[in-house]
């Protein structure tokens, strides 16, 4: 599996399995030792997914080393501001059954996010979490947040597919060597980008699946990917994507695919009142 060197000098895999809207109970638990026997090393969950505790469980069971798993969860928004956030960290460790995490994320760039981020600042301190990160930060969200933290994020993860490539803000990231974590990689199903006419062409001459393609470009592009996968051939599929290269004009072939638009805005007004609003985790 290939690995990239964050800034603060931990190393995580390129392909991590990302377990968002797996519904919680049998169909995470089953996902991640899927994942897991499949040969990932790098499991990508979160607070308001409400499935950590069987990703935990998985891991576990799994009978592979603790610390050959790269594990992500992520803050939410209700747990914001100092102490919120360090309970907020507790609760996860707790309902994953961990001492620490890999990478542990503000999810959502709204509230109290500069003390949150001081807490997690002391948590990666105290060993909690080996490396710490933000999501959902926009190039604007960015140049907000960042002077007030004393310590620069590992990753910033946002939507990215070919149709969305992000360049501005991986330009920006690049300055400080934060890595994008790409989430919906594969534009999460999206039809019109797995049967595009670029994709399909290269599936051919390369034997692989739509799927194959994308992620192998985002990959050779730099970037840490995260697909997510309940059909078992797919979750296996999506990792066996090294043994292949794009050229450098299929590359930049696929480039040209960017839209310079995604799904999600976080800067969209009334956001961060409608993410609240469904996704409750303590009630
Ligand atoms: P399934 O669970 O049936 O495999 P994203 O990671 O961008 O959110 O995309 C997830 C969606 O893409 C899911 O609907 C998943 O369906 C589907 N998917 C995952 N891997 C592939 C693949 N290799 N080719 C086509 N569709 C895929």
């Amino acid at each position: 599996m290939q690995t990239i060197t964050l800034n603060d000098g931990n190393k995580i895999p390129a392909v991590g399995f990302g377990v968002f809207l797996i519904p919680a109970g049998g169909p995470t638990y089953d996902a991640v030792r899927t994942a897991l026997d499949a040969g990932y090393r790098h499991i990508d969950t979160a607070a308001a997914y409400f499935n950590e505790a069987d990703v935990g469980r998985a891991v576990k069971d799994s009978g592979i080393p603790r610390e050959e798993i790269f594990i992500t969860s992520k803050l939410w928004l209700q747990d914001y501001g100092y102490e919120a956030a360090g309970k907020g960290l507790d609760t996860s460790l707790e309902k994953l059954g961990l001492d620490y995490v890999d990478l542990y994320l503000l999810h959502q760039p709204y509230g109290d996010v500069a003390d949150a981020w001081r807490a997690l600042e002391e948590a990666k301190a105290a060993g909690k979490t080996r490396s710490i990160g933000v999501s959902n930060m926009t190039p604007k969200i960015w140049k907000q947040f960042i002077p007030q933290f004393k310590t620069l994020p590992a990753v910033n993860q946002v939507e990215c597919n070919p149709f969305f490539q992000q360049r501005e803000l991986r330009e920006l990231l690049a300055r400080d060597d934060v890595k994008l974590e790409a989430y919906q990689p594969l534009g999460h199903g999206d039809s019109s980008l797995l049967s595009h006419p670029v994709i399909t062409k290269l599936a051919k001459k390369y034997g692989r699946n739509a799927g194959q393609i994308i992620l192998r470009f985002e990959v050779q592009d730099g970037l840490i990917v995260l697909p997510k996968s309940t059909n078992p051939e797919r979750i296996a599929g999506n990792l066996d994507i090294f043994d292949f290269a794009l050229t450098e004009a299929e590359m930049e072939e696929l480039r040209a695919l960017d839209t310079g638009k995604g799904h999600h805005d976080p800067e969209a007004p009334g956001v961060a009142e409608m993410l609240l609003q469904n996704y409750k985790i303590h009630d």
